[in-house]
């Protein structure tokens, strides 16, 4: 196992992101089937995960492939902990390509059977497809920004770090119905609007994306409904906790970093908090 199965992952996901796009135009359209967690899937998002598990399945040194969009693991061995298992959210915010807004596609490499806690992430990166598409990889505590053309990635940034203060242009975004948060939520955003923009597009990817520029905090919090809220934690939560905690900022299902969350289930949800250390630290402390 080296970084070069890591870099080869990231090569990979640049190199796919070009016909993602494609698909996000041509396959609009939904499929009769759910998955896992229970959405309507569109076939852009059948067809990614298709394209994505053709192409890193045969990786060395990857042995397994999970994926949002499917129920089961696809794997070459036999559960044991050696190699790397790579866990991909195909379309991240599906849901906004009928809207045409934007959406993205994560990637979390984990050194060990999955499910894996995030704690043994090498890499994690996501590609977001907005007017540019771009791709933010963190690995061995590093972030970088690239621009994808023709699949191939160029560094447009390096050593990416979150702002520490959020300034003038700080943003928050959080999810789900307001009368559905715990009431410390919803004091928490009635203190943070008079500091922060309240920006929030739908797809967690563009969400953090700007976070990740201009600094404040992105989240899902619990529901009363559904106190494990809506992210899942091995294709969402963890991979970009470990991008912004590499960045400088922190992660929190609430009260511990979303990478120290014990896995259970290749679908579980969790709920998710992330952006400037500051400020998951205060929603941390309203919490408690
Ligand atoms: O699948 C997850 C997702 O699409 C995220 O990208 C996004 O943050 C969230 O769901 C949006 O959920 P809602 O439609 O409830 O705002």
């Amino acid at each position: 196992m080296s970084d070069a199965t890591t870099e080869e992952v990231f090569d990979v996901v640049a190199a796919t992101a070009p016909e993602i796009r494609a698909t996000l135009v041509d396959r609009v359209g939904f499929e009769s089937e759910e998955n896992p967690s229970g959405e309507k899937q569109i076939a852009a998002d059948v067809h990614a995960d298709r394209l994505l598990e053709e192409r890193l399945r045969p990786i060395d040194g990857v042995n397994e492939y999970a994926s949002e969009e499917r129920d089961e693991l696809v794997t070459d061995g036999d559960g044991e902990d050696e190699g790397y298992g790579v866990a991909v959210d195909p379309v991240d915010g599906s849901s906004n390509i009928e809207t045409n807004n934007a959406a993205g596609t994560i990637v979390g490499i984990y050194d060990g059977a999955l499910p894996a806690s995030g704690d043994k992430l090498v890499g994690a990166a996501y590609v977001l497809y907005g007017p540019r598409t771009t791709m933010v990889a963190a690995t061995e505590g590093s972030v970088t920004e690239y621009v994808i053309e023709d699949g191939d990635r160029a560094v447009v940034r390096e050593d990416v770090r979150i702002p520490d203060e959020a300034g003038d242009k700080g943003v928050f975004g959080f999810g789900g119905r307001v009368s559905e948060w715990p009431a410390e939520v919803e004091a928490f955003v009635r203190e943070i609007e008079q500091e922060l923009k309240l920006r929030y597009s739908g797809a967690m990817i563009g969400d953090i994306n700007q976070v990740l520029s201009y600094g404040g905090i992105f989240a899902y919090p619990p529901l009363r409904s559904a106190p494990e809220s809506k992210l899942r934690l091995l294709y969402e939560g963890n991979p970009i906790g470990y991008i912004v905690e590499a960045a400088g900022g922190r992660s929190s299902d609430g009260d511990r970093s979303i990478l120290e969350v014990p896995p259970e289930d290749l679908h579980q949800r969790v709920p998710v908090h992330i952006g400037t250390t500051e400020y998951v630290d205060r929603l941390e402390a309203a919490l408690d």
